[in-house]
């Protein structure tokens, strides 16, 4: 009950904090220019994609690709909510995205990769390059490390094209990659080498960001040490190398366990591997993210659904034509990158960009200064980034001779006043934008505008994606209609082709997490059912347009990222002299939030900076730098409910400035005055 009610709070707060601050905006209508050449101007996909043709209307997403075997059913729901999509279907992702191209396309280029140093030049990688590299890679693993179809492999990769080829070249064999955000640390990439069973680890020498060539290698051997402490031995670590035949790392390659990649792909040159047909929800791979407990999750992405809903999607909501340059700037080691740099723009036949670095590296000009120069005409990035730019470099865009027709923003809510910069000065308002709604376990958009078919609402995602039935639920489970500005925890009606199938190895926590709260009958195998908890708390207005206000559960949104804070709070117990440990998010201009941390300590100990310190080095030890709290408050004791539970709302609203509201009904009240004291003085 305490719990329920703590979780009802939390809406409510991000509903009056953002709601204030935010009217609902007019709309801008996209150019005629923009429309008359969109991939979908045709208004009847809405009604073509209804839910009275769920879930047929999905053949026209499968019908993108090229099929071994063509499917026979479209969904099977015996196993609700694991769905199946187009079952008894054959496909392989890496021959969708590379082999079907080279007939009309060999020449074309597929990743234009910018590196992040200025004075290194821009590599072109087209269609027939990209089909040599991920066919020599693929014979490497399955020949030198003998994986096969359904094994797991954890890649630790930054932003190189190695990364690209090196999921291609699993998707070849049937191997489910799990690809872990560079920027994490070794601990991190341990626990999910651990999870996922990998008995190979393929990583990076070094990688550039902020102009310093960064040691990546030392990680892969922290992986090794902590994943065998868990009981899973590692037998290979592969190592790609920044500048290939020199080595870039800090710490000794292991004999007998590090190999690297360039010196053994010698022995592959000119091998070509026949794809694997996999069946259609054979697992692509494993992406995890944060939830409410402290143990990350592996989402678990299928083959034939994922692959023809991020092609659908790049096709009608990305806008990508064969002579486009497309450039979205997140990071492949997020879902963002998988589904939109490479699974979906590739399988289209796209010439999709990859940039190493730091968007403001050497300065505020570098990214329209590419898009300048490569000539990209469609961008896709996250509040946060829009956020930094505009404050280092409001009036660089208008410095540079490029032209956007379509701009993304994706990740957090956006604020109109940052969507307007965006849309005035970024896309010299010409470029149709797209705010694109979604999650790591949906592999694909669910709310957005269709850009040429419906107008943009700043601080708005959209209307649901054709065959995505978005629905608004209170606490008992009744609707809350659109139109009514009442917020409430945002569900989807249906199931999709993109969705995730299962977290990897847990399917109670799946139904738990997912399905459990507005499902009226467990035992139901009717999709209807099994509406879709997102997590988020939304408001509908009367045109359908979903605004997003934040998660409802334990998840901060760090820069577009998630982190839970039971996940940062076991990093921070980590410390011996830590007793207890509380996160909550803290506005940020940039970021939107950062994580404060609270802890209390051990009788015996006391409170120095350097602990604080301490402290918050084990946090990016564990985690990664994205973690770093933005201070480490050490308090004599917690605010706690009489029943011991520790009331993070209160310290939340004394991170942020705001009215803690009534105290009196704490075990210790008295405590709140002294933290707020600490804090805000
Ligand atoms: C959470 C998912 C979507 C891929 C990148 C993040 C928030 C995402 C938006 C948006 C408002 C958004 C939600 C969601 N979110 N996109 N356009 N407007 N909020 O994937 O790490 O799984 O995070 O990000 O809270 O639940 P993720």
């Amino acid at each position: 009950m305490a719990e329920e009610r703590e979780e009802r709070e939390v809406v409510e707060t991000s509903e009056a904090q953002i709601a204030v601050h935010w009217q609902e905006e007019g709309v801008i209508m996209p150019s005629v220019k923009f429309i008359a050449q969109a991939n979908m101007a045709d208004e009847t996909i809405y009604d073509r994609f209804s839910l009275d043709n769920f879930p047929n209307c999905f053949k026209e997403y499968a019908d993108l690709l090229d099929w071994d075997e063509y499917w026979t059913e479209i969904l099977d729901t015996s196993d609700a909510p694991c769905f199946k999509w187009f079952k008894g279907g054959k496909i392989n992702a890496s021959y969708n995205c590379v082999d079907r191209h080279l007939a009309k396309n060999k020449n074309k280029t597929a990743i234009h990769f910018v590196p992040e140093l200025v004075e290194e030049k821009t590599e072109h990688i087209t269609y027939q390059e990209l089909y040599v590299r991920v066919n020599e890679m693929a014979a490497l693993l399955q020949d030198f490390c003998g994986l096969k179809a359904g094994d797991r492999v954890t890649l630790h990769l930054p932003m190189t094209p190695d990364l690209p080829i090196t999921m291609l070249a699993c998707a070849r064999l049937g191997v489910i990659h799990s690809q872990v955000f560079g920027g994490f640390s070794g601990k991190a990439a341990a626990d999910r080498v651990v999870d996922s069973g990998s008995t190979v680890l393929i990583t990076m020498d070094a990688y550039y960001r902020g102009g310093k060539l960064l040691d990546h290698k030392e990680k892969a051997d922290t992986a090794v040490a902590e994943a065998a402490k868990e009981g899973q031995k590692i037998e290979k670590v592969l190592v790609w190398q920044r500048y290939p035949g020199k080595y870039s790392g800090d710490t000794p390659m292991v004999d007998g366990r590090d190999y690297f990649v360039n010196e053994e792909l010698k022995k592959y040159y000119g091998v070509r591997i026949a794809p694997v047909p996999m069946p259609a929800e054979a697992p692509l791979f494993l992406m995890y993210t944060s939830g409410t407990t402290g143990k990350p999750k592996g989402c678990q992405h299928g083959t034939g659904g994922y692959l023809a809903y991020v092609a659908g999607t790049s096709k009608y909501v990305q806008d990508i034509h064969p002579e486009d340059v497309y450039w979205c700037m997140a990071d492949i080691g997020w879902i963002t990158g998988h589904s939109y740099i490479v699974y979906g723009p590739l399988a289209i036949c796209a010439s999709s960009v990859m940039y190493e670095g730091i968007p403001n590296y050497p300065d505020a000009g570098r990214c329209w200064r590419i898009a300048q120069d490569l000539d990209v005409n469609i961008f896709h990035t996250a509040p946060t980034a829009i956020r930094a730019l505009r404050k280092i470099g409001p009036d660089e865009p208008a410095k540079y001779n490029y032209y956007f027709k379509h701009m993304t923003t994706v990740g957090e809510p956006i604020e109109p006043e940052v969507w307007k910069w965006y849309y005035e000065v970024v896309g010299k308002k010409k470029a149709a934008i797209v705010d694109t709604w979604w999650q790591t376990e949906t592999g694909g958009f669910l709310c957005s505008t269709l850009p040429a078919l419906k107008p943009m609402k700043p601080g708005s995602a959209g209307p649901g994606m054709p065959g995505i039935h978005p629905i608004i639920f209170d606490d008992e489970g009744n609707e809350v209609p659109a139109g009514t500005g009442k917020a409430g925890n945002i569900c989807i009606q249906n199931p999709w082709p993109g969705m995730f199938q299962t977290i990897w190895g847990d399917r109670d926590r799946f139904v738990r997490q997912y399905f459990e709260r507005y499902c009226k009958d467990p035992k139901s195998t009717d999709w209807r059912d099994w509406p879709y908890l997102t997590g988020d708390a939304a408001v509908m207005a009367s045109d359908g347009y979903v605004r997003i206000l934040g998660r409802i559960d334990d998840v901060i949104n760090v820069s577009g990222h998630r982190l839970g804070t039971k996940e940062i709070e076991s990093a921070a117990l980590v410390v011996p002299e830590v007793a207890e440990a509380a996160v909550v998010p803290v506005r940020h201009e940039i970021k939107g939030k950062e994580p404060d941390l609270y802890v209390s300590l051990r009788p015996g100990f006391e409170a120095t900076d350097e602990l604080a310190k301490k402290i918050s080095q084990a946090i990016v030890r564990e985690i990664g730098a994205i973690a770093r709290p933005r201070k480490v408050w050490i308090v004599p004791d917690m605010p706690k409910t009489r029943s011991g539970k520790i009331m993070r709302r209160v310290l939340g609203a004394i991170s942020n400035k705001s009215d803690v509201g009534d105290v009196m009904t704490l075990a210790n009240p008295e405590i709140v005055e002294h933290i707020t004291k600490m804090v805000q003085d």
